[in-house]
């Protein structure tokens, strides 16, 4: 059997993984390690969270008590767990220096010494090359991340390079665009405004919607993380992205027709201090090596819209009920919902 130990699992995109891992390799044992942060949460598992092939580790990858020997064990690790809410990182920024950056340094020096590693995929983002005016970033595109989220995961990315060319360890960097998809947590924009549509509330669109992101399908994501842990090149930054860019606004708009809601929801409120306008990815690279989107966006984004309808018990409580939520969002847009 393989070993493969993915951090950050509990979350949206690693519980994705988790859960396409299990099902595709059916030689791998997974292990997640993970904090249940906030964002972190066992129901994200709950289908996996007992299969046999997987074991749930509740801890901190900067105890390196705890993350040391799972590294150390592991044959692959994908490594996931960061803080990752960009306007969390606006409000306070300790948290993701501290997870993103030094949490990252505690699993590479574990990595170092490991055995039997034969593949460190470090998840990075598009976020790390600032605001995109025109065409489309390419891995050797210099690092302008301009907000503090975005920078400490550069930093993170960097220093898994780092130890690529000092140490040997085989890290494979990805820099993938947004994600949508099923267990998203509902601060993001996608989840945010498609459980609000449900609820008929309004959806607050910050500054003059015209920043564009590109959108990628959480399972074209593991798709491509199967194929750069089978033929990614050590050392190497791969560029994942949809080929979905589309601006807030039309986001909202197309958001709003699946959940049946009008546009008379939009509530324009102030812009996110230092908004990138826009990304986009050139995934020449990845392509090259076979892998292209499966999901058309708008198949995708109709499919999340009724996952969140069907799963309300999955999304309300962390509305209603969690703190960190509540909190999180007065502080956000001055009112609980
Ligand atoms: P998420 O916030 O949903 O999940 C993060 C997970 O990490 C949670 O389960 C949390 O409990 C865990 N975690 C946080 N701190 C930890 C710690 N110290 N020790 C152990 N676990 C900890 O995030 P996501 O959207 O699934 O993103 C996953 C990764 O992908 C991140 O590295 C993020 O930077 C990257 N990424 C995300 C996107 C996106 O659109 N969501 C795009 C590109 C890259
Ligand atoms: O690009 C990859 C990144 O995508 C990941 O690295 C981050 O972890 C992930 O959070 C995401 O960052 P964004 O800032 O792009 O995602 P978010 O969902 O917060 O916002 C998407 C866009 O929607 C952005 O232009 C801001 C806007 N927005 C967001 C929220 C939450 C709104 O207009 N209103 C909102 O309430």
């Amino acid at each position: 059997m393989v070993e493969v130990l993915v951090t950050g699992g509990a979350g949206f995109i690693g519980s994705n993984f988790v859960r396409h891992a299990l099902r595709r390799h059916t030689d791998w044992r997974v292990t997640t390690l993970d904090k249940l942060t906030y964002a972190g949460r066992r129901e994200n598992l709950h289908d996996v969270i007992d299969d046999p092939r997987h074991t749930f580790v509740h801890g901190d990858i900067l105890d390196a008590a705890v993350s040391g020997p799972l590294v150390a064990r592991a044959e692959i690790v994908v490594h996931f767990a960061a803080e990752t809410h960009v306007d969390r990182s606006i409000l306070a920024a300790g948290e993701f220096i501290r997870t993103d950056v030094e949490g990252t340094f505690v699993l590479l020096e574990a990595a170092r010494r490991a055995p039997r590693l034969r593949r460190f995929v470090q998840i990075s983002t598009d976020e790390v090359y600032g605001s995109v005016a025109t065409g489309a970033s390419r891995e050797t595109d210099e690092l302008k991340p301009r907000n503090p989220y975005a920078a400490s995961k550069a930093g993170a990315d960097r220093l898994a390079y780092s130890y690529w060319a000092t140490y040997g360890v085989p890290v494979v960097i990805t820099r993938a665009s947004n994600n949508y998809g099923p267990y998203q947590f509902p601060e993001k924009v996608i989840p945010l405004f498609v459980t609000n549509a449900i609820d008929n509330r309004p959806v607050p669109l910050y500054g003059d919607g015209g920043n564009v992101r590109d959108w990628l399908h959480v399972n074209d994501h593991c798709l491509a993380l199967d194929l750069l842990i089978a033929s990614g090149v050590n050392g190497e930054v791969y560029n994942i992205g949809g080929g979905n860019e589309v601006t807030n606004v039309d986001l909202t708009h197309r958001i709003l027709a699946h959940a049946g809601r009008t546009a008379a929801l939009i509530t324009p409120v102030p812009d996110r201090p230092g908004h990138d306008r826009r990304y986009c990815l050139d995934t020449a690279r990845l392509r090259a090596l076979g892998w292209t989107p499966q999901v058309p966006f708008d198949e995708g984004l109709r499919d999340t819209v009724e996952w969140y309808r069907k799963n309300e018990w999955w999304w309300r409580p962390i509305k209603e009920q969690d703190p960190a939520f509540r909190s999180y969002y007065q502080a956000q847009y001055g009112r609980t919902t």
